[in-house]
């Protein structure tokens, strides 16, 4: 049974809902095109940080040099992709470049911080051929003075000025940090956001307790973590008017099936990619056509949402926090 696995992210068509990530696995168009080949569906371009649009590419390598002047996440990115020591130009180049050579979506990301620097950048991007725009927004609630409430005002005055500068699909990016993340997301789908990335996956440091040092803890999420995206997008699935792309923890093409019949309209893979090379794109698309011919489901759109909280509004789901059924008979 040929299986149809179509499925539109953000307005977009995509041959399969395989999305490869930003990171530098899409660092340039021979890196895209490579994607393409290896069966992905999409691709998101490696981030243009706000740092790197205020600065040019000659004093890039110096900047680096001096990790105090970037947010943590950011030199995260800089020490793991170390051919990353480009600028502005250069990313419209690898966007006008991936454009004229690949046939699926080629969507620009731009991780930032603050509502500056960067708005007349996105333009450039939506010129330069982008499919969409992807808005990394990293801010870190990491001062004691600044309320939840403010952070959540900085994430909207970032998405409306975003909505302000293009008319390309826009996605944000976002960690899962929020103390009411259903509010957040309609309010920032409000201020123009056509679809959510849920989750990114921020610096993990952790201690060395010999070296007595913070060290950055593995860069790839584990499958465990597909449990997060997975809840989310149950719960804000054809509730929101937006599409979900799952992201962190997806490494097989079952995991792709869970957050699809959860709700989302696309995933995003990286780590698995890295850790099993490319051609695991393909090994996953095999599992989707197995799994779907099982179950015979002739096209994605037949069985995505199937277990969201929208089409299920009697069953528990994942609404429940506690574990009470899970604990029951365990001392
Ligand atoms: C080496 C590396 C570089 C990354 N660079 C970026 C980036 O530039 N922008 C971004 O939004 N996310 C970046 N990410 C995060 C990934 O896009 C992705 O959200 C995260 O790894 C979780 O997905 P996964 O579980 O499939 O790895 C990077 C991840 C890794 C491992």
């Amino acid at each position: 049974m040929a299986v149809d696995l179509t499925t539109q992210y953000l307005g977009l068509g995509l041959r399969n809902p395989l999305i490869v990530g930003a990171s530098s696995l899409t660092l340039t168009a021979d890196a895209i095109r490579r994607c393409e080949a290896a069966g992905a569906g999409a691709v998101v371009v490696k981030s243009l940080f706000e740092e790197q649009i205020r600065l040019d590419s000659a004093d890039l390598q110096d900047a680096v040099a001096d990790q105090s002047a970037w947010h943590a996440e950011v030199f995260e990115y800089m020490e793991a992709d170390l051919g990353m020591r480009y600028g502005a130009r250069d990313y419209l180049d690898i966007i006008r470049q991936a454009r004229d050579s690949v046939d699926i979506p080629v969507i620009a990301s731009i991780n930032c911080v603050s509502d500056e620097w960067w708005c007349e950048f996105a333009q450039e991007v939506e010129a330069a051929g982008a499919d969409a725009l992807e808005l990394n927004i990293a801010l870190a609630p990491a001062s004691l003075d600044v309320t939840g409430a403010e952070l959540e005002c900085q994430y909207e005055r970032i998405v409306i000025k975003a909505r302000e500068q293009v008319s390309l699909p826009l996605a944000v990016k976002l960690g899962p940090w929020f103390t009411s993340l259903p509010q957040t997301v309609l309010r920032l789908q409000r201020a123009g956001a056509d679809g959510f990335v849920l989750f990114n996956r921020f610096y993990c440091p952790t201690i060395d307790p010999e070296k007595l040092e913070v060290v950055a803890a593995s860069a790839f999420s584990s499958p465990a973590e597909l449990s997060l995206p997975l809840r989310w997008i149950s719960l804000f699935a054809d509730r929101v008017a937006a599409d979900f792309a799952g992201a962190t923890g997806v490494h097989s093409g079952l995991d792709a099936v869970r957050l699809l019949l959860a709700g989302a309209h696309a995933v995003q893979v990286v780590s698995a990619l890295y850790l099993n090379g490319l051609e695991h794109l393909q090994k996953m698309l095999d599992e989707i056509t197995a799994w779907m011919e099982q179950k015979k489901h002739g096209a994605v759109k037949d069985f995505r949402g199937m277990l969201s909280q929208a089409r299920n509004p009697d069953r528990e789901l994942f609404g429940r926090l506690q574990y009470i059924k899970g604990l029951v008979g365990i001392e």
